[in-house]
């Protein structure tokens, strides 16, 4: 079948791709605005309509909408033939798979899913080393800095020896116990004993917070399931939101992972016929220019080579033309250049125009700046001489950004579409798991209770989301108490809830979602004093602005927000050094995101992987500076925690060796500012933050926010 993109707006001829054309890989290039998305969400109702599964990796959150029917309005602005839309609902299904949280279908990552199976020790050599890379980047390390190249090489070490050895390690977990054993004699000489020591405890950490969700919420991502859920006639779209990771090595992991896994998958079924399009928005970043070299990278230069002969069709795009490399992007057929306006940006694509159509390239290059959103020049080794001029068809669905919160309602709310087994996966494995507990818990009481009693309790610590004990789900549900007792101690069993022991006895809450931190237990949180409260903030921010004035001359403050970043404070002592003897410390752990929060130099810093000795670290505030009050009465807004009291003291005993005083941290709100800063220029905003009690300005939002 070929796909139907478009017209060429100077003729009104339609413009068609063969669809073996997508074998041969898509790179669709083009300033913001200039309809790359839309461009490649034409392909991909294409692929749908022609029954070839789908992958599309979505940063923005629009390529979510392609679980959207179109409206009347959308249809009018850019009109779609009704059989395309016809063709495309009849058979897309769509599951937006969230890495790391359960806003869409929750997902995992395990980079380690399946061991290497190579002929050549040379495919197995390359294979190893980017995923030893991957999972260094994944620990926090630089591989380009000395120390991260070096645990880079011992985590290769131990995967080789245990690949060789037949013990492959089957997840993270797994391999942080490999990494705790004696090393090799080789690996003995790559790392001091203290950067040995760094390296387990980052191992370890992976697991751990919300950084750990990623490793551990929801089945692994797994190309062969995501091929196999949709019931039978239809064809799988497969959304990987990677918009809500914290930041850019997780959303690098991501891709590396996912890329590693279709690599997988195709080398281990072989088929020359396109069985599978994977889509990569905004690719910037993840195939950056030699001699950078991140673990995306190399495995998509891996597919982008030998995807073809496997029945795997890419397509890539970006705004970012300066930040690609053109190598290993090099063996893609199909080129679509979008409006590009920037001197530099026309000039990075001067070469490859010039080498894609070297008849008349400035003809090219002459109608680049003028193309409207949504038309392109389609060029193509293989046709060379041939540019063709495209103005992208109407979709079939509608183009917009799908907010996170509506994923789940997206996934199963069409009518025409079965809701994914993907999601309904988790919930029937809660489920089962559920009424199990429930069943084990009446049989010990012989209480009557109704059938779904237990995935109804479980229900409430996902829908009002807290730290409670069975006391407080007893005054929701009314159930019997001694029933109940046992029902959460079951649930916590079945590791679908997670135990704590607070304000002396025990409380539950989902990992999954989160708790919040004013329903149920702590009944009291202290506050950080506010030293800066909104006019001594909003100076910070207008210092911290004018400092940058020379850079960005026009910026002023447009809107500003309050809340409060939940931690927990730790105490602990410290051994001091050679002389022996304790010093005691207390520590603050983001409830968010597990980072370490403290002070340098007087200005607040967070940490995942501390970095020096815990004897030097500045505490946050004294406790004498905190003032404590019933949490059920805190007015803002507290982000979902997603850490726990006893994660945060194991956070603190491993990330210091410190011996912690009392495994009761208490609960500790920091309070934050947001202001949006507008450039009188363009209008576009960003945001930036302070804290309130030592008055930082922070360019990052803290890791969850
Ligand atoms: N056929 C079409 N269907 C829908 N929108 C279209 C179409 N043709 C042009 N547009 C316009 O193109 C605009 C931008 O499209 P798109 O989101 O694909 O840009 P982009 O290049 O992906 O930008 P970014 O780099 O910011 O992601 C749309 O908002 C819409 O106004
Ligand atoms: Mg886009």
């Amino acid at each position: 079948m070929a796909l139907h993109l478009g017209v060429n707006p100077d003729t009104g001829e339609a413009i068609r791709l063969p669809e073996e054309d997508l074998l041969r890989h898509v790179v669709i290039l083009g300033a913001t605005g200039s309809g790359k998305t839309v461009l490649a969400k034409a392909i991909l109702e294409e692929a749908v309509r022609a029954g070839v599964p789908v992958i599309a990796v979505d940063s923005q959150g629009d390529l979510a909408s392609l679980g959207l029917a179109p409206t009347q309005d959308s249809v009018a602005l850019h009109p779609a033939p009704q059989d395309i839309v016809d063709g495309y609902w009849s058979r897309a299904a769509i599951s937006i798979f969230t890495p790391g949280s359960s806003k869409g279908s929750a997902a995992s990552l395990n980079p380690l899913k399946s061991p290497p199976a190579f002929d050549s020790s040379e495919d197995a050599v390359l294979y190893l080393d980017a995923l030893a890379e991957s999972l260094a980047g994944g620990m926090g390390y630089e591989p380009s800095h000395d120390g991260g190249s070096r645990a880079k090489d011992a985590i290769y070490l131990v995967l080789q020896d245990a690949w060789k050895a037949g013990r492959w390690p089957a997840d993270v977990q797994a391999l942080s116990r490999l990494l705790e054993r004696e090393p090799s004699s080789d690996g003995e000489r790559l790392l001091s004993k203290r950067e040995r020591a760094s390296l387990i405890r980052r191992a370890k950490s992976m697991t751990v917070g919300a950084k750990g969700l990623l490793f551990t919420a929801g089945a692994p991502l797994d190309v062969a399931s995501m091929l196999a859920w949709a019931p039978s006639g239809r064809v799988p779209v497969n959304i990987v939101y990677t918009g809500g990771l914290r930041n850019t090595t997780e959303r690098d992991l991501v891709v590396a992972t996912l890329c590693e896994d279709v690599y997988h998958w195709m080398t281990s079924q072989p088929s020359g016929d396109l069985r599978l399009v994977l889509y990569i928005d905004e690719v910037a970043g993840l195939c950056p220019p030699h001699p950078k070299n991140p673990p995306a990278k190399k495995f998509l230069s891996l597919l982008f080579r030998q995807a073809r002969k496997y029945g795997v069709g890419l397509i890539v795009a970006t705004q970012n033309v300066t930040d690609l490399d053109y190598k290993a992007l090099g063996q893609a057929n199909t080129w679509a250049l979008g409006r590009l306006l920037a001197k530099q940006d026309l000039d990075r694509v001067r070469h490859l125009v010039a080498s894609l159509h070297p008849s008349s390239p400035e003809t090219v290059m002459e109608e680049i700046p003028s193309l409207r959103p949504g038309q392109f020049i389609l060029l193509s080794p293989d046709h060379v001489g041939d540019a063709r001029r495209l103005e992208v068809r109407g979709l079939a669905t509608q183009h917009v950004v799908v907010a996170e919160e509506k994923f789940r309602e997206v996934q199963s709310s069409h009518a025409l579409v079965s809701p994914p087994e993907a999601e309904d996966a988790r919930t029937a494995r809660r489920r089962r798991l559920a009424t199990a507990a429930a069943k084990a818990a009446r049989s010990s009481l012989k209480a009557e209770v109704e059938e779904g009693v237990g995935f109804r309790v479980l229900k409430i610590y996902e829908d009002v989301p807290g730290m409670y004990g069975p006391e407080e789900i007893v005054a929701m549900t009314g159930l019997d108490p001694r029933f109940l007792t046992i029902l959460v101690r079951k649930l916590a069993e079945a590791r679908l809830l997670r135990v704590e022991h607070v304000d002396g006895r025990d409380v539950y809450w989902d990992p999954t979602v989160g708790f919040d931190l004013r329903r149920g237990v702590p009944e009291r949180a202290a506050t950080l004093p506010l030293r800066f409260p909104l006019v001594a903030a909003t100076k910070r921010v207008r210092e911290h602005l004018e400092r940058r004035m020379l850079v960005i001359p026009k910026e002023r403050l447009s809107r500003k927000e309050f809340y409060y970043l939940p931690l927990w404070r730790v105490e602990a002592e410290l051994p001091l050094g050679r002389k022996g003897g304790r010093v005691a410390r207390q520590f603050y752990v983001s409830a968010v995101s597990g980072e370490i929060a403290h002070a340098v130099n007087g200005s607040l810093s967070f940490e995942e992987f501390p970095r020096k000795d815990g004897i030097r670290y500045e505490s946050l505030a004294l406790k004498a500076h905190l003032e404590s009050g019933p949490s059920q009465k805190i007015g803002d807004p507290v982000p979902l925690a997603k850490v726990g009291p006893s994660q945060a003291v194991e956070i603190v005993r491993r990330s210091f060796g410190a011996k912690v005083s009392s495994d009761h941290p208490e609960l500790c709100l920091l309070p934050l500012w947001k202001f949006q800063v507008e450039s009188t220029e363009d209008r576009k905003t960003r945001p930036l933050w302070v804290d309130g009690t030592l008055g930082t300005v922070l360019r990052a939002p803290p890791e969850g926010l």
